[in-house]
């Protein structure tokens, strides 16, 4: 029979289901279904898609908090316009500002120390994706991202923006160091 041409017997429903079309039509719903419950366990059991604490701020009352925490434990400065080296104590709250096109401090932590790691975005929507370990989150403005972080791996991290925000978003690269 040819596509081209309407079928012979219009009712197709009609006609009785042929055994290979039943075992695909059940073959594919049962794999939908496993994908369904994939979505689901992948969220909880593969570590990925991490749901972050999240709460309403501003940029004038985040920047007021991150600016405090800048002040108290800045211990250097480093690249051509003297972004600071913030190194914290294990335990506490951590702060990072992303904005048009960059990631604001330099963070110092120590290995094996948890921290609470406070996020948000002063502009527009910014990713934050940590390299080399496999981390990503949407930064968004408005909301203060709150995710709790154990670094167990000494060495230089890189955050890297990975939503599009502009002409400098290739530039917009942070930075994470781990003792
Ligand atoms: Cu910020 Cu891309």
């Amino acid at each position: 029979m040819s596509a081209i041409l309407p079928p012979a017997e219009r009712l197709w429903w009609k006609h009785p289901l042929d055994r290979v079309e039943g075992t695909w039509i059940i073959l594919s719903l049962t794999w939908c279904l496993i994908m369904f419950a994939m979505m689901v366990g992948w969220h909880i059991y593969g570590k990925q898609n991490l749901a972050t604490e999240t709460y309403k701020t501003t940029p004038d009352k985040f920047i007021a908090k991150a600016q405090a925490f800048v002040d108290k434990y800045t211990v250097r400065t480093e690249t051509a316009d003297k972004t600071p080296v913030v190194a914290p104590p294990p335990g506490t709250d951590i702060y990072m500002v992303a904005r048009l096109w960059s990631f604001w401090p330099i963070l110092e932590l120590e290995k094996d120390k948890t921290y609470r790691l406070h996020l948000t975005a002063m502009d527009y929507n910014h990713g934050f994706s940590l390299q080399p370990a496999n981390i990503n989150i949407q930064i968004v403005p408005g909301y203060e991202h709150v995710i709790n972080v154990t670094p167990n791996r000494a060495g230089t991290y890189s955050v890297v923006c990975n939503e599009f925000c502009g002409i400098g978003h290739h530039t917009m690269v942070g930075r994470i160091y781990v003792k």
